[in-house]
């Protein structure tokens, strides 16, 4: 396309491009929507959360060395002091599901299983405090954690206060079995504020918005989800909408079901996130199903996030960000292609990088990517701006991520799973709303190879070659 531009009208253009870069100079320096105000999180959160890879593995006479113990967190904990993990910033080790006694003590505090757990939450996090890390613990905000043990509704300010005397630095903070959707928002609400109250600094992780959403409620008993709230959030949805024209238009005085059209309004205020209010009460919040060891899971994360990016892009920045669950990087499930593209695509979307692996027996290949710290930079970006899709061609997607100093993340990836490696032409011209590389800009490929591509023009283009259901990711820093 460029190529075949006159002169007159590229001159439009740059001055067109030129003017917009003053007005993103000036709207870069308008901060976001208000973050929860614990000072914490300021770039995504990194470190390693349990669940993907060792679930509710319990049985520790017949697993001994993968069941959910204080053994397994103490030898994490060692290995991500001695193997470089906290030095590229993996500083979270987080416990999930499963670590509770079923029953609160005489006091109504929860209690880790006596028998997996013998020194206790304190101990363990003196021990993991004592490598330099911190410690994350899991609780649920209804009446059961998903995995069916204690849940914290009715107790938010006891274990709140327990997690702090604890020591513990983040909550992760499940939702399952809770009544109403008005229940989960208060408590989701209360709980950010309990943790407020006990002084401690502690990074509030939520699954707030994933339970709002209709598909989840489908997901079997076991999950919170109960018919009726089905039937409201699904009612909610489409009712919200003829709800907010009849509040609008019927004098409530003269219409004789006013109190129901509050009711309703109220039903559908709680049944679709509201994410300037998510962002105020949590540090990170889950939008979408969990991730598993598969391309298939990583697929559809990034189609529902890509699908969803007008609702939620705007909504991360420091203090706040959208999490699309865990790096899967250095299981089992995903080919080495596939590894690149979750790496590049969680630092496209400022995603919070939680590894759920086993730091015991990861390829060196699956170290490196996950140390890389190119594509760390690109996610800890202190800008702070989440990426998003450009577009879709070819079942090629670009992505793309303003960085600070005007620089860009830009990300290629070969959706198509028949055939070998394909070509993409990419028109500089069209990355970053045209300021990407204007007038010209260095280029560097992170991944799958490093190294310099080297200094490009604005009017000019890039021609890479990309795996199937692989990614390039490269880096343009703007040349004067
Ligand atoms: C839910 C969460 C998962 C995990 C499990 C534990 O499914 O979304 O991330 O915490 O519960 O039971």
């Amino acid at each position: 396309m460029t190529g075949t531009m006159n002169l007159r009208s590229r001159a439009q253009l740059l001055g067109c491009v030129l003017g917009l870069r003053s007005l993103a100079l000036v709207l870069w320096g308008i901060p976001g929507a208000r973050a929860l105000d614990n000072g914490l999180a300021m770039t995504p959160t990194m470190g390693w959360l349990h669940w993907e890879r060792f679930m509710c593995n319990t049985d520790c006479e017949e697993d001994p060395d993968s069941c959910v113990s204080e053994k397994l967190f103490m030898q994490m904990a060692d290995l991500m002091d001695s193997e470089g993990w906290r030095d590229v910033g993996y500083e979270y080790l987080c416990i999930d599901d499963c670590w509770m006694a079923p029953q609160r003590d005489s006091k109504g505090r929860l209690q880790a299983d006596p028998k997996r757990f013998p020194g206790g939450i304190r101990r363990l996090a003196d021990y993991v405090h004592g490598k330099g890390l911190k410690l994350g613990i899991y609780a649920d905000v209804g009446k059961l954690t998903c995995a069916g043990f204690p849940g914290s509704y009715g107790y938010y300010d006891i274990d709140a206060k327990t997690f702090a005397d604890w020591g513990v630095d983040l909550l992760k903070f499940d939702g399952c079995h809770f009544d109403t959707l008005v229940d989960l928002a208060d408590g989701y609400k209360y709980m950010s504020l309990a943790l407020n109250r006990t002084g401690r600094s502690i990074v509030y992780s939520c699954e707030w918005p994933l339970y709002m959403m209709p598909f989840r409620k489908n997901v079997g008993s076991r999950k919170a989800g109960n018919l009726s709230d089905f039937i409201t959030v699904s009612l909610a949805y489409g009712a919200g909408l003829v709800v907010r024209w009849l509040s609008s238009h019927v004098p409530l005085g003269v219409c004789q079901f006013g109190s129901r059209v509050r009711t309703w309004h109220r039903l559908a205020r709680h049944a679709v996130p509201n994410y300037t209010e998510v962002r105020e009460y949590c540090n990170h919040w889950r939008n979408f199903a969990d991730i598993y060891d598969a391309w298939q899971s990583v697929k559809s994360v990034l189609d529902w996030t890509s699908s969803n990016q007008e609702k939620i892009v705007d909504a991360a920045g420091p203090g706040g960000w959208n999490d699309p669950d865990m790096l899967v990087i250095g299981n089992f499930g995903l080919s080495w292609d596939q590894q690149i593209t979750q790496m590049a695509l969680w630092a496209i979307m400022a995603a919070p990088l939680f590894m759920s692996n086993d730091l015991r027996q990861i390829s060196p290949q699956a170290k490196a990517l996950l140390q890389d710290k190119d594509v760390i930079a690109i996610n800890q970006d202190p800008l702070g701006k989440q990426g998003y899709r450009l577009r879709k061609e070819d079942n090629i997607e670009v992505w793309e991520r303003p960085l600070s100093d005007f620089a860009w993340a830009v990300a290629m990836v070969n959706l198509q799973e028949i055939g070998g490696p394909r070509f993409h032409t990419i028109s500089l011209a069209s990355l970053g709303g045209g300021l990407a590389c204007l007038p010209a800009c260095l280029i560097t490929e992170l991944l799958p190879v490093k190294g310099k591509l080297g200094f490009y023009e604005w009017t000019s283009s890039l021609k890479l070659r990309i795996n199937p259901t692989g990614t390039v990711l490269l880096r343009l820093d703007r040349t004067n």
